[in-house]
């Protein structure tokens, strides 16, 4: 029940005490800052029946107090941020770690209209309280306008919002720490896959990103969990990591590969699966399964091990054709870009050889938005095989590497 339909109504005291427990219990468990937020303003919304409420929060980085999720006329999903050192209320309350609460807040100088101004909406009472972790650190403000009844805010008002802040300190805090790892982990994996695609890569950016973005898709297409689906994501740009440990000569050569050195190629699987082998983390994990079976083929006929059909990890079943439809709709040292309907045709073309047959189905579900990805390559590459562009694009990408340095030697 949204706080803004219903009107304002008395709760006993009994029906409160039971809202925050459970409220507790809820946010206890919510390692998601996007969505505690979303439960702490629904929370407010509910047991305060007012007009607005913004969660602000401290980013320390920029000095500023933002909020994303704001319910109330004009705020939904909109991202504020005003300075902490600014002279508004919020910042006052985060500087000085007290509430401020204001009968009528356009008579008050210290009140900032810029908010009010961006979103349409009248601030008439306010209520703003410090959001404080266990040893008192102001972690952001909470701040509740316009009291449905029309009448300030009282002291019990005050105390509840307080409470509220209270039980919803320590949850943020984790949820922020939580979310700075996974931020960095996703950073740390990134970067590695960058270096490892750096040099045999025309646009290792968006090599990488739409590799992912297709695995994604893919991994729900096939009726994964979003949280699945996520893992995928984000351990795909390591599928080719093992090729850090290939030379120059073969990673770079211009043209087909020898028999020889299509096996030392192969190699890269193996050498990714090292890396990757025996990681804790769930991302690393299944970033080790795809690095080391991205390129078995379901009829048995892929590398390094041969795996067939479903012994072959799901995750690297689902990665294969991301992998390929990518290679294929790019520029390569050692092949042309494919047109996008090609590359299409070729997937469908090896369902049951190379590709899971359920992979293809769904891939064929998802591809009028993999289609989109490529739209803005196709006939801009450099190399592209029908080689029909006349006029140079603007987006042209960068020409291909040119292989006439000797690879390199270590001192
Ligand atoms: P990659 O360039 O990322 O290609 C990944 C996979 O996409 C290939 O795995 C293959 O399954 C598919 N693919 C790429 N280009 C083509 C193509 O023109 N035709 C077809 N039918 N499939 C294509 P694969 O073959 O196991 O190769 C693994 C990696 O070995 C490639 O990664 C690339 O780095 C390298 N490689 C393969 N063939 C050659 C080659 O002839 N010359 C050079 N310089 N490198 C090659
Ligand atoms: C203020 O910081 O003065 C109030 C801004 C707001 O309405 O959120
Ligand atoms: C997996 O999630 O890797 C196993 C599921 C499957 O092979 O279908
Ligand atoms: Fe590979």
């Amino acid at each position: 029940m949204n706080a803004f339909s219903s009107p304002g109504r008395k709760r006993s005291a009994e029906e409160k005490l039971n809202m925050l427990v459970e409220f507790g219990a809820r946010i206890s468990c919510e390692l998601r800052l996007d969505k505690l937020l979303d439960i702490i303003a629904q929370q407010i919304s509910t047991m305060l029946d007012v007009g607005r409420c913004t969660v602000y929060l401290t980013d320390n980085n920029t000095h500023e107090l933002w909020s994303k999720i704001a319910r109330g006329k004009g705020l939904e999903h909109t991202e504020i941020r005003v300075p902490l050192h600014g002279s508004g209320i919020i910042s006052v309350v985060a500087r000085t770690g007290k509430t401020i609460n204001l009968a009528n807040a356009y008579e008050d100088p210290r009140f900032s209209m810029d908010v009010d101004m961006v979103t349409d909406f009248r601030t008439r009472s306010m209520l703003a309280v410090p959001l404080k972790n266990n040893s008192g650190q102001v972690l952001g403000v909470f701040q509740v306008a316009n009291k449905a009844d029309g009448s300030p805010f009282d002291k019990h008002d005050e105390g509840i919002l307080l409470l509220l802040a209270t039980l919803a300190g320590s949850a943020i805090e984790i949820a922020k720490l939580y979310q700075d790892i996974h931020v960095s982990q996703l950073e740390t994996i990134y970067r590695l896959a960058v270096t490892a695609e750096y040099r045999d890569q025309q646009d290792t950016r968006s090599h990488l990103k739409n590799i992912s973005i297709i695995s994604y898709l893919l991994a729900l297409a096939m009726g994964l969990s979003k949280k699945e689906a996520e893992l995928i994501k984000n351990a795909s740009p390591l599928h080719d990591i093992g090729k850090v440990a290939l030379a120059d000569n073969i990673l770079l050569k211009p043209g087909k590969l020898t028999p020889e050195e299509f096996e030392i190629m192969k190699s890269h699987t193996i050498y990714g699966g090292r890396i990757l082998e025996g990681a804790h983390s769930k991302v690393l994990q299944t970033a080790h399964k795809m690095s080391l079976y991205h390129h078995e083929k379901w009829n048995g006929k892929g590398y390094p091990k041969g795996l067939k059909g479903e012994e072959i990890p799901l995750e690297a079943r689902i990665l294969t054709i991301a992998d390929v439809f990518d290679a294929l709709c790019v520029f390569r040292v050692y092949k042309k870009a494919w047109p996008t309907s090609e590359a299409y045709a070729y997937i469908l073309e090896e369902s049951g050889k190379s590709f899971d047959p359920r992979c293809v189905e769904a891939f064929k579900r998802i591809y009028p938005s993999v289609r989109k990805l490529y739209a803005h390559l196709s006939v801009n590459q450099p190399g592209y095989k029908e080689e029909k562009s006349e006029a140079p694009s603007q987006t042209q990408l960068v020409p291909p590497k040119t292989i006439t340095t000797p690879h390199h030697k270590l001192p």
